[in-house]
C-alpha cells in the first residue's frame, strides 16, 4: 500500500546534545499532535542512530541512516555497511543523495548497487534523483531523471521496487529556499511514476512512495503534499526544528 512518509535527514548536524533535545521533542509532540497514519522517520549522522532510538523506543517514529556502502564489510575505513545498520535496527537508508553524488562522485551505477545491498539486508531504501539547475535550463530534467531511476533501480525484482522509497529533490531547491512549485514537483513525479509502471506494472507504480524533497517549510508544505503523485516528504534543514518537522507532518492529509 502506498504509505505517507516525513523524513527528516539531518545531514552533518547534530552533537549529543542537539540530537538528545531534538529526538525528544519530536518523539513527544509525534505522540501528541501526529495521528493522520503518516511515517515519520529521523535520519541522523551514523553516531546518532542508537541515541535517536533509544529515545523513539516505543513511538511510532521509525529511524534511518544518511548513507551505507556497497560491500557488506572490510578494509573500508570511516564507512559503514547495510548489515552494520541492520544489525541496530535501522529501518531506512537513504542512497544517493544529490549531496553524496556530487561530494563523493557517487553515480548511478554504484548507487544500483547500494538500493540493492539495502535490500539483501532488509533496509528500505530511499532513493533520491534530482536535476541540477543547469540541467533544467537546458530542458534535460526528463532525460537526467529517467537515467537516475533506470540506472539506478531497474535491476530490482517486483518484490524489491515495491519496497523501494523515491524521493525527488531538485538540486536546485536543496538549501536555497527556492522550492519547486506544486506543478513542477508534479509533473516529475508523475514522471517517475510512470517510468516504474512502463517497467513494472501501473499496480506497482501506483503502489510507490515518491517523496518530495528541497526547501519544504511548514508553510509550503501542504500545497506539495495535496498533489496526486506526492506521497510525503525528505526533509532538511526545517527537519533541525521539532516544531516545524512535526508541523510538516502534520500537514500530510
Ligand atoms: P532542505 O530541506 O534544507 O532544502 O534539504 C532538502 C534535502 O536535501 C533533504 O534530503
Amino acid at each position: 500500500m502506498r504509505k505517507y512518509i516525513v523524513a527528516g535527514n539531518w545531514k552533518m548536524n547534530g552533537t549529543l546534545a542537539d540530537t538528545q533535545k531534538l529526538a525528544s521533542e519530536v518523539v513527544n509532540m509525534h505522540k501528541d499532535e501526529v495521528n493522520n497514519g503518516v511515517e515519520v522517520v529521523m535520519i541522523p549522522p551514523y553516531i546518532g542512530i542508537t541515541e535517536v532510538q533509544r529515545l523513539a523506543k516505543g513511538s511510532e517514529v521509525k529511524v534511518g541512516s544518511q548513507n551505507c556502502h556497497k560491500e557488506d564489510s572490510g578494509a573500508y575505513t570511516g564507512e559503514i555497511s547495510a548489515p552494520i545498520l541492520a544489525s541496530y535496527g535501522v529501518d531506512y537508508v537513504i542512497i544517493g543523495h544529490s549531496e553524496r553524488r556530487e561530494y563523493q562522485s557517487e553515480d548511478n551505477t554504484l548507487l544500483a548497487q547500494k538500493v540493492g545491498q539495502a535490500h539483501r539486508h532488509h533496509l528500505t531504501p530511499i532513493y533520491c534523483v534530482g536535476e541540477t539547475l543547469e540541467e533544467r535550463e537546458e530542458n534535460r530534467h526528463f532525460e537526467v531523471i529517467e537515467q537516475q531511476i533506470s540506472e539506478g533501480l531497474f535491476h530490482l525484482s517486483t518484490d524489491n521496487i515495491q519496497r523501494t522509497v523515491i524521493a525527488y529533490e531538485p538540486v536546485w531547491a536543496i538549501g536555497t529556499g527556492k522550492t519547486a512549485s506544486k506543478d513542477e514537483a508534479q509533473e516529475i513525479h508523475s514522471l517517475i511514476r510512470d517510468l516504474i509502471a512502463r517497467r513494472y506494472s501501473q499496480h506497482i507504480a501506483d503502489e510507490i512512495s515518491i517523496l518530495y524533497g528541497g526547501s519544504v517549510k511548514p508553510n509550503n508544505a501542504a500545497e506539495l503534499f495535496s498533489m496526486p503523485d506526492i506521497d510525503g516528504g525528505l526533509i532538511g534543514g526545517a527537519s533541525l526544528n521539532s516544531r516545524d518537522f512535526i508541523d510538516i507532518c502534520k500537514a500530510v492529509k
